[in-house]
């Protein structure tokens, strides 16, 4: 079990949707490659792409007891590294400047490894560069390593059968 330093609550996107202005910010400053004025990616559209529940592409948010938000993860079915690996994928991890290292960000990893789940996945995968570690200590294990952006970055699976046999 996870247990955040920060108490926070974790829901659908599409149960928080004043969220997402907040994170598509934190994206634009997080990611300038991709979601900067000169990128291809448009991070409000994708946001609003995963403000759903029960089917791909959906998101979690992780707010604080006064509905701030701290943070968000997503299930989708494509990410860096989807030419060779099935997925579906843990992407767009982000927990705000101000809030990390507080086991926010793990939170969010283990809803949505429940929320695979439940949608009936065997495996999920995520492609990670420094963060990795977030990964590995949950029992992630790498598999290889895919192109990005901001060049190569490791590609870790979750078995999500293993993980309902520990329970
Ligand atoms: C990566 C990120 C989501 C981590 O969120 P967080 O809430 O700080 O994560 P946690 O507090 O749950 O961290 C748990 C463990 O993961 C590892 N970890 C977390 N962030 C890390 C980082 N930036 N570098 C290396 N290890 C990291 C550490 O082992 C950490 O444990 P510790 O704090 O006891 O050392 C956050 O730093 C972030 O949003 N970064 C910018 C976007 C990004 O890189 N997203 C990841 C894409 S895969």
């Amino acid at each position: 079990m996870v247990r955040p330093a920060t108490t926070c609550q974790i829901v659908p996107l599409a149960a928080a949707p004043d969220a997402a202005p907040t994170l598509a910010r934190w994206f634009v400053e997080a990611r300038p490659p991709y979601y900067g004025d000169d990128g291809p990616g448009a991070a409000a559209a994708d946001l609003a792409a995963c403000a759903r529940t029960g089917s791909l592409p959906t998101a979690v948010v992780a707010l604080d007891s006064a509905g701030r938000t701290l943070g968000t993860a997503a299930l989708k079915r494509n990410s860096a590294g989807d030419a060779a690996f099935p997925g579906p994928w843990l992407a767009a991890l982000l927990v705000g400047p101000g809030h990390r290292r507080r086991g926010i960000g793990s939170a969010l990893v283990a809803a949505i490894e429940v929320e695979a789940v439940r949608q009936g996945f065997d495996a999920i995968y995520v492609s990670a560069d420094e963060a990795g570690a977030i990964f590995e200590r949950r029992g992630w294990l790498a598999v290889g390593e895919a192109p990005s952006l901001t060049g190569p970055v490791g590609v870790y699976r979750f078995e999500l059968a293993s993980s309902l046999e520990r329970c």
